[in-house]
């Protein structure tokens, strides 16, 4: 049995706390909030022991294995990094940070304390882009030219009312560090590092501090190209969101409001009835089993059998690094009479 405590319980502990009933091996033993009423009602939802500091937790509560970190993403590394230093595995909520000093203080820690560090970039695991996983390790699209990722969403400003830390530059970053780096890390995953950024952010439509749009160009270590749009802004809900692959054999575009369904699938080695067919076993099951417990169960086999996450502390990282990149580029604006 392995024995997990939450840090900050908010909206995302949730897939956490589901997760972990699901999982036979797995047990939430503790909790913690500095909100004393977000800990109460977790405590009564959960029964797991609650603190109101993480100092508290790892001091009192010894039988704690993992310590997943749900916090605001500005928070992440100077808990991750307590808990790390206490021997305890981590599963780290996206984005791994927002600077990459604080990124390279988690793997610090993670390395010193010799224990094990995943980051929660669940879309990896969506059935569809599994496929198109698959896919292109099989080389089946050929030389690509280019590749797309598009996040068309709504998030209203009462959506960054909620909490004092949503939008801001410390604590969330924007529409690239909180909702697109999901799909940063997606693209890096599936076609390779970026070598070469070209971009333009702005802040359009929400009061905040941080991007509410980013459009961006790419180049990828392979030569391949690449287009990043991604705006909170969209009216009045979610619209679409997408990962499109375009290669000299061929073509895949895996979209929908969210990207869990082959919206567009051609390419020389497969037949239209094999492709009808991989549509149709997407189709049947679009969302798969959830991302967080799957990266929860790959933490269980990671100390069982004493190997890397899937998804790194390095692939978090370098997710955040695209994040900044892009940011920073594309937040040089000249002078408009
Ligand atoms: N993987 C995903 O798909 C996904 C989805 C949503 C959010 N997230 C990430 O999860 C994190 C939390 O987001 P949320 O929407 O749950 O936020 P939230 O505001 O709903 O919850 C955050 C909680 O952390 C608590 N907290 C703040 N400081 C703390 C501290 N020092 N110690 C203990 N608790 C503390 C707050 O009181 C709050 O209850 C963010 O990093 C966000 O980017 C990931």
């Amino acid at each position: 049995m392995i024995n997990y405590a939450i840090v900050g319980c908010g909206h995302i502990a949730n897939k956490h706390i589901e997760a972990i009933e699901k999982i036979d091996q797995a047990s939430l033993v503790a909790i913690c909030d500095t909100n004393p009423e977000r800990l109460n009602q977790y405590m009564e939802q959960t029964g797991a022991e609650g603190y109101s500091s993480i100092d508290e937790m790892l001091e009192r509560q010894s039988n704690i294995d993992v310590v997943c970190i749900c916090t605001p993403s500005g928070l992440h590394a100077p808990l991750a990094v307590k808990a790390a230093k206490a021997g305890k595995h981590l599963i780290i909520e996206k984005p791994l940070a927002l600077t990459i000093g604080d990124a390279d203080a988690i793997a610090a820690a993670v390395k010193s304390s010799g224990v094990k560090a995943a980051v929660v970039h669940p879309n990896r695991y969506r059935p569809a882009i599994k496929q198109l996983k698959s896919a292109l390790e099989q080389n089946m699209f050929g030389k690509i030219s280019h590749v797309n990722a598009t996040v068309r969403w709504n998030r209203g400003q009462a959506y960054y009312d909620q909490a004092p830390w949503r939008g801001t530059k410390a604590m969330d970053g924007g529409v690239l560090m909180n909702q697109a780096v999901h799909n940063l890390d997606l693209l890096q995953w599936l076609f390779g590092n970026v070598v070469q950024v070209k971009s333009m952010v702005d802040t359009r439509i929400r009061a905040i501090e941080a991007e509410d749009v980013a459009v961006a160009t790419l180049r990828f270590e392979s030569g391949a190209l690449g287009i990043v749009e991604a705006a909170t802004t969209i009216y009045d809900k979610n619209l679409e969101e997408s990962i499109s692959v375009f290669g000299e054999k061929g073509y895949a575009i895996i979209g929908g409001v969210t990207a869990n369904w082959i919206k567009q699938w051609k390419c020389e080695s497969m037949g239209d009835e094999a492709i009808d067919l991989l549509k149709q076993e997407v189709e049947a099951n679009p969302y798969g089993v959830s991302g967080h417990q799957q990266i929860i169960e790959d933490m269980i086999a990671a100390i069982r059998d004493d190997r890397e996450p899937v998804v790194t502390v390095e692939d978090g990282k370098a997710a955040v690094q695209l994040v900044i990149d892009i940011v920073q580029d594309g937040s040089v604006v000249p002078q408009i009479n």
